[in-house]
């Protein structure tokens, strides 16, 4: 039998627990109303409707080798689904750096993990970037970028800046929706990487998502 003291504490346990639950569920119709509004504004760049599940953010983290990470970069971290999988999975101490080209996005992901760096700027300056943050070379670079909707020119710089400040061996995962594998970007996207990348492989698809994902893994 439970004494009054230990049934007040486990109620009050209960409620906190309900209470976690619902700002969880606050915060993630908020990401959605945030992601959706910045779509409306500026549907190339953001290149979705609502943030990336769970299930495929757990599948990008896990095609890196993060656990021996000592430099690990995210771009385009949106309002911070994938980042979610990442950060436990790096080890105390690991310099990690997002970088966001959406204002509001940034703002929102700068917030929701006040103790990592974000920096507002776009792909295409990514070596300028890590330079400027006193990062010389990177581990791994987790993407979630929309790079088949990106015109030639950005692909050409955003892989440029992934490939300089990759060290030899590092790795970039990055997604693509099943829906772009219809567009001509994708396509010129894909043969891009290999001009750039020793290694690139298509891992399974993740349909536990809206649309449906696969994810690359590329090796410099
Ligand atoms: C498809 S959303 C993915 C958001 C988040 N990573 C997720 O998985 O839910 C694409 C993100 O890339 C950002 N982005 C687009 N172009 C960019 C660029 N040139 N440099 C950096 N970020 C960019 C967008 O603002 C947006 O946050």
């Amino acid at each position: 039998m439970l004494c009054c003291k230990q049934k007040a504490k486990h109620l009050t346990l209960g409620l906190s627990k309900t209470s976690e639950v619902r700002n969880a569920e606050t915060k993630s119709v908020e990401d959605y109303k945030l992601i959706l509004r910045e779509f409306a504004r500026d549907p190339f760049a953001v290149a979705t409707v609502c943030p990336s599940s769970p299930f495929l953010a757990r599948h990008l983290a896990n095609s890196l080798a993060l656990s021996s990470a000592r430099v690990v970069v995210e771009l385009g971290p949106g309002t911070g689904a994938l980042t979610e999988a990442v950060l436990p999975r790096l080890k105390p101490g690991v310099r990690f750096l997002a970088v966001e080209r959406n204002p509001a996005l940034c703002a929102a992901w700068r917030k929701r993990y006040p103790g990592h760096d974000v920096v507002e700027g776009s792909v295409a300056d990514l070596q300028q970037i890590c330079r400027s943050q006193g990062i010389e070379s990177v581990d791994c670079v987790i993407s979630g970028l929309p790079w088949p909707s990106f015109d030639p020119e950005l692909q050409k710089a955003g892989l440029t800046g992934v490939h300089q400040v990759l060290s030899p061996g590092g790795q970039m995962a990055a997604f693509g929706y099943h829906i772009g594998l219809l567009m001509p970007g994708f396509h010129r996207y894909y043969r891009m990487l290999s001009h750039y990348f020793s290694h690139v492989e298509r891992l399974s698809w993740e349909w536990r998502n809206l649309p449906p994902a696969f994810v690359t893994r590329c090796t410099k």
